[in-house]
């Protein structure tokens, strides 16, 4: 099974965006992870649809956005039209949640929902076989640079379960405080996708710590 490397843009420079977007296209990652925060859903704002925009213009790889953002509908066709590829919501920010994932796949993007480290795995019983991917969120969803939260295997397990039980085809990404020191381990307990921000981003050579990630991930 091929492990997808999602470096996350918010570590990243943002007054060297393109440096940052070329330095991912030249690398073994896969996604660009774009974190969007509205400093209601979480206590933090990081930037919107124009800076997605301009990542989009050099972009040459998937565009995973995951929005930490209240009532994520208004904004569904617009995060299409700034360049998303897979779009993931909160499910502690989705009243119709069911109605949210069918209008990501109406717009033609993969669906993805995401759950805080509170929320247990079983609300996500009944929309499971509708989802692409789940996003465990393995640090409570704000800022980079947390520690990892160790119940996340617990959670993993559960989720993989349930997906082998209900024949869903949802990936398995975590976020939050993944390392060297971690990402196997999460590989080998069924993650796919694997968000890293400031572990790369922050490293002397970024592109030769993604390269390493997926090295790991794939073992
Ligand atoms: C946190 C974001 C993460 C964050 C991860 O709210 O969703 O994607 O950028 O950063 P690190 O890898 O530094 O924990
Ligand atoms: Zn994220």
């Amino acid at each position: 099974m091929n492990k997808f490397i999602a470096p996350s843009i918010l570590a990243a420079d943002f007054a060297n965006l393109q440096h940052a977007v070329e330095m991912v296209n030249n690398s073994k990652a896969d996604w660009f992870h774009i974190d969007v925060m509205d400093g209601v859903f979480v206590p933090n704002i990081s930037f919107g649809m124009p800076v997605i925009k301009a990542i989009k213009k050099h972009a040459t790889k998937t565009m995973d956005v995951h929005l930490m953002i209240v009532d994520p509908d208004r904004y569904i066709s617009n995060f299409k039209k700034a360049g998303a590829d897979i779009l993931t919501v909160h499910y502690e920010a989705c009243t119709h949640l069911h109605r949210t994932v069918q209008v990501i796949k109406a717009e033609g993007m993969k669906a993805g929902v995401s759950l805080n480290p509170h929320t247990p795995i079983a609300v996500l019983e009944d929309i499971i076989c509708d989802l692409d991917l789940v996003l465990i969120m393995s640090v409570n969803p704000g800022f980079g640079g947390q520690s990892f939260i160790e119940n996340t295997y617990k959670k993993i397990e559960q989720l993989k379960n349930l997906i082998a039980y209900s024949g869903s085809k949802a990936l398995i990404e975590v976020d939050g405080g993944v390392t060297d020191k971690n990402i196997q381990q999460l590989s080998e307990a069924g993650v796919d996708a694997f968000v890293a921000g400031s572990f790369v981003f922050k490293s002397e050579n970024p592109s030769e710590t993604i390269s390493n990630l997926k090295k790991l991930a794939s073992k």
